[in-house]
């Protein structure tokens, strides 16, 4: 089981795709948002959110339209971000790591200083503590310095720290693939293979 917290950065594409790929595969995902994912996850993909995640049934029902049951393998848990008593508000609890995709500057600055003012927060602190994977996937640009020192306390912590930043030399012909790129990108980090894009084998310089 992995935990996929997303926040308030533009990018909500990347965890839906991602969110697609795990259930699809068989992975069983327990998903956290902040009130800032919702606000984004509306204006970019039309996810028909309630504005305050802390509403569970509301947010559960829409994740039952985006991700039809039909369609999943693995299993997809809704926490809100003020439950306490979810399982993965402590170490004791064992799961294989945690995606924030995309990370906002405000949840980089308060994971990489231990803040866990919400559930997602927490999450990403059990997983440095009980040194569990940890993929952040920061979207911002430019960046300030804090925003830079935030970054580097979290690879000094343990976390990957895998920017939204698809590359090119792929090719891509759609929105998709450089979505696919970052989305890959993600799962490689997670030790899986992710097989959405070929890997480089070198290529002839053709100008
Ligand atoms: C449409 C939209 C796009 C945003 N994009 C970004 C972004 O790319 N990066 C970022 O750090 N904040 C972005 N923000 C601002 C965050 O949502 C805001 O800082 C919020 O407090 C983050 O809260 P959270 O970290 O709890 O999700 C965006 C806000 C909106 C409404």
């Amino acid at each position: 089981m992995l935990v996929v917290g997303i926040t308030g950065a533009s990018g909500s594409v990347y965890a839906e795709r991602l969110l697609e790929h795990f259930l699809a595969s068989g992975t069983d995902v327990a998903l956290c948002l902040t009130p800032a994912a919702c606000r984004v996850l509306r204006h970019e993909l039309g996810w028909r959110v309630p504005e305050d995640p802390r509403d569970a049934a509301g947010v559960r029902a829409v994740l039952e339209q985006v991700f039809p049951p039909e369609g999943r393998v693995g299993r997809l848990v809704y926490y809100a971000p003020d439950d306490w008593g979810a399982p993965i508000a402590s170490g004791s609890a064992v799961w294989e790591g945690m995606v924030v995709v995309p990370c906002s500057m405000g949840t980089a600055g308060r994971i990489a200083h231990g803040l866990s003012g919400n559930l997602l927060e927490r999450a990403a602190d059990v997983c440095l503590k009980e040194r569990r994977p940890l993929v952040v996937v920061p979207r911002e640009t430019p960046l300030s310095l804090i925003h830079l020192e935030n970054l580097l306390s979290l690879a000094r912590a343990g976390a990957v720290v895998l920017p939204a930043a698809p590359g090119f030399y792929h090719r891509p012909e759609r929105l998709e693939d450089l979505v696919a790129f970052v989305v890959d990108r993600i799962l490689r980090a997670l030790g899986r293979s992710g097989g959405l894009v070929p890997p480089w084998e070198g290529g002839e310089n053709e100008r």
